[in-house]
């Protein structure tokens, strides 16, 4: 896959509020989905083995993902996530599941070719080495679990999850919501320094656990931009909407390449320590044959075709949030069971029957003259199988009946029915 010395970083991308900066814009997002593959990737050299299994099928994950949530976005709308966060997230629920509920996450993620073994050795790996390697940025990955009141998780998993997902436990009373929402989002607030403070809401009462990743990075630019160059001008979202962005600009030697053939420019910011931002910039108009022939192998193409150049960059300084809900994007790619009657989560609790209920991601992403700040966080909430649901039986044909007593074992009566209407 890439080289190490590409890039490091988190990064999301989502379906956003604010309908500006479009076209510039977008291109980052694609640029900040690969910087975040290139960090499952950047310790190869000593883990080797760990490291590169996951990252490729974290990749093109992140691929897939970007190009479901394309097309579940409204046009104009930014797209901003982080793909590290998701696929940990569900690594994590994975772990605690069987059967084919198992097998749709791991294929769904790009882990067929591996076992659960692997993959939570691969993740355990990649948490021990962000803890080193930081001398200049700041990367704090991590994962929490939530568990209600009165639930007891399988030890074994509450002990894979510390172990391999650096998992710190959450006691929390979901029967009271409201509480237990504030509680939750006041520690996710503190460990993505408050840039994502309202991630919980709607919570079901009937929630019984909740698996919960976050991602912070803050990285200053190796050549940050004087801010008194930043002025007002234009951004052309499309062909008929422009608006006004404070343009941020620094001539100087960046890693660059001219991919004309592809119609996009390619140029890499270097942050201090060991990871930088890669912005796509498709030519005017040319945004959707980009992504439409976007793949891991040209992206890759991309970085290893860099030289350095003198470049004039103007590049926008801009906030943006978005947020998703992955429940349906996630069946769309194949993960069904999960969250139906047929979820099984022995893995994770053995007496109550437990699905997934909501599966939720939020991102954000600052860049400003002295570097760039981003966070985000995915939640999947895990709820009791309800009563109500059901798999749908329509008894429409003829059925075999059994009346049986259970404390007996005793079959009281039986029959076959044929035809409810004959007498
Ligand atoms: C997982 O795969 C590895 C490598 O093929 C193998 O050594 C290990 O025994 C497997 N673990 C499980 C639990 O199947
Ligand atoms: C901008 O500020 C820097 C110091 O931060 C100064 O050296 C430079 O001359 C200023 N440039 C302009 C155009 O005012
Ligand atoms: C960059 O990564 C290398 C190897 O992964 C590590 O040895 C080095 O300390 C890192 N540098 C910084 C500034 O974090
Ligand atoms: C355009 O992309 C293709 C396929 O990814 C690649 O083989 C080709 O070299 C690219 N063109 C240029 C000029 O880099």
């Amino acid at each position: 896959m890439f080289k190490c010395r590409s890039a490091r970083e988190i990064n999301s991308t989502f379906p956003e509020q604010a309908p500006k900066m479009h076209s510039t814009f977008a291109s980052c997002v694609i640029a900040a989905v690969f910087v975040a593959v290139a960090l499952a990737d950047h310790h190869c050299h000593e883990e080797a083995d760990a490291c590169h299994k996951l990252s490729e099928p974290n990749a093109e994950f992140a691929l897939t993902l970007y190009k479901k949530l394309d097309a579940h976005t409204a046009a104009g709308k930014n797209i901003f996530y982080s793909p590290i966060s998701i696929s940990a997230a569900l690594s994590m629920v994975s772990s605690g599941a069987r059967g084919d509920t198992r097998s749709q996450l791991m294929s769904t993620l790009g882990y067929a070719a591996l076992n659960q073994t692997q993959v939570d050795d691969g993740y355990e790996h990649f948490f021990h080495v962000l803890e080193h390697h930081q001398t200049n940025q700041q990367l704090d990955v991590g994962n929490i679990v939530a568990v209600g009141t009165g639930f007891q998780p399988s030890q074994q998993f509450v002990a894979d999850i510390k172990r391999h997902y650096v998992g710190e436990l959450l006691n929390v009373d979901f029967a009271n919501p409201e509480e237990a929402a504030a509680q939750m989002n006041k520690l996710i607030a503190s460990k993505t320094h408050d840039k994502i403070k309202d991630m919980v809401k709607d919570l079901d009462p009937g929630t019984v656990m909740m698996l919960l990743n976050y991602v912070y990075f803050r990285g200053q630019w190796q050549h940050p931009f004087e801010a008194n160059l930043t002025s007002k001008e234009d951004f052309h979202v499309d062909e008929s909407t422009t608006v006004q962005v404070d343009m941020m600009k620094r001539t100087g030697r960046y890693d660059i390449y001219g991919d004309n053939q592809n119609h996009t420019t390619v140029v890499r910011l270097p942050y201090k320590g060991n990871s930088s931002m890669i912005i796509v910039l498709p030519d005017e108009g040319k945004m959707k044959e980009v992504e439409d022939g976007f793949t891991m192998e040209r992206f890759q193409h991309w970085t290893q075709s860099f030289f350095k150049n003198n470049v004039d960059l103007s590049l926008p300084k801009f906030s943006i949030s978005a947020e998703a809900s992955l429940k349906q994007i996630l069946q769309e790619l194949g993960v069904t069971d999960a969250f139906s009657v047929a979820a099984d989560f022995s893995g994770l609790s053995e007496d109550i029957k437990l699905k997934v209920s909501k599966v939720s991601h939020q991102a954000v992403l600052s860049v400003d003259e002295t570097g760039t700040e981003a966070a985000g966080t995915t939640t999947i909430e895990f709820e009791r199988m309800s009563l109500l649901e059901s798999f749908k039986l329509k008894l429409n044909r003829p059925f075999l009946v059994f009346i049986v007593d259970s404390s007996t074992e005793t079959i009281l009566f039986m029959g076959k029915i044929n035809n409810p209407t004959a007498l």
